[in-house]
């Protein structure tokens, strides 16, 4: 019996990455509702704010961080501001990615090295700051977002298809480095989500005309490409997130889930 009332985080910290983001920001809201407190980190501070700030309008506790997860000193002062403010950090969920929807011909080395720097080399920089805060709790969950291109990785980004393929291996490391130490590592794949990642046009996540879901066509493949026949939405992934976050999970580790619609099958 969960003695929470419902509160499934009541008590942790998060550290969420790509937290002024859709996907990040959906877990930091669902989980500050739970009771967890979260430091919401993204490079753009501005969005960072506004998921504190409807946060702090139900009365959750969160406040924003300027990281730039390629940046190891940061990631150290990140976690410093964290526990000062809230205690041994307990959850870190890496959501921070960057593509560039480019063929392998025209794939640069400066693309490759965004991508793997950002999604790949962040995350592990992430695990290596947070994981002493974890043993100061008593253990954590590190969450890691993988993709489609996690289980099968097509003909577009290569970099995209190593950062993800190397997530599996990374999230496996680090369950099997830390599992004695009551900290887990999961990743969450998602299928095609509706966000700025594929529907905008970020620095660190360029579409135009042929690759944005703005284009019908483009968002139809990706639908029909979906047995279930939906885009998914940043909240169903953030479910799957707190899932994996809470008591409840308390035997998984290793682990992918999977929240897609079926788009893997
Ligand atoms: N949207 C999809 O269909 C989809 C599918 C599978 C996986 N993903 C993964 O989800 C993540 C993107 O999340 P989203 O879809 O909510 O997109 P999003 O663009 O809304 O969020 C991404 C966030 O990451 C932040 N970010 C980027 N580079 C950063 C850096 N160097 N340091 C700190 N923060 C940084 C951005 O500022 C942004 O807030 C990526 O890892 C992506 O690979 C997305």
């Amino acid at each position: 019996m969960n003695a929470n009332f419902g509160k499934r985080l009541e008590g942790k910290v998060a550290i969420v990455t790509g937290g002024g983001g859709a996907m990040g920001g959906a877990q930091c809201r669902l989980f500050a509702a739970h009771g967890a407190a979260v430091c919401v980190a993204d490079f753009r501070m501005d969005a960072a704010e506004a998921v504190v700030a409807e946060i702090g309008e139900y009365g959750g506790k969160a406040f924003g961080f300027e990281l730039d997860v390629r940046d190891e000193a940061v990631w150290a002062d990140c976690v410093k501001a964290t526990e000062e403010r809230f205690g041994p950090v307990s959850i870190l969920c890496n959501n921070a990615g960057a593509n560039f929807r480019v063929s392998f011909d025209d794939q640069s080395l400066d693309m490759w090295n965004i991508i793997m720097e950002t999604g790949l080399t962040g995350a592990f920089l992430g695990i290596k700051a947070v994981v002493p805060s974890m043993r100061k709790a008593g253990g954590g969950a590190i969450l890691n977002i993988g993709s489609l291109a996690s289980i099968r990785p097509g003909g577009g980004s290569p970099g995209y298809a190593a950062q993800k393929m190397g997530m599996v291996g990374l999230n496996r490391a680090a369950a099997a480095s830390y599992a004695k130490e009551n900290i887990r590592s999961v990743i969450i794949s998602p299928g095609h989500v509706d966000t700025p990642f594929i529907r905008g046009n970020n620095e660190y996540s360029p579409n135009d005309e042929s690759t944005s879901i703005d284009n019908p066509e483009n968002l139809g493949r990706r639908v029909a490409s979906t047995p279930m026949g939906r885009m998914m939405m940043p909240e169903d992934l953030a479910n799957a997130f707190l899932f994996a976050a809470s008591d409840e999970a308390s035997g998984i580790t290793g682990s992918m889930i999977t929240v897609d619609g079926g788009a893997a099958l």
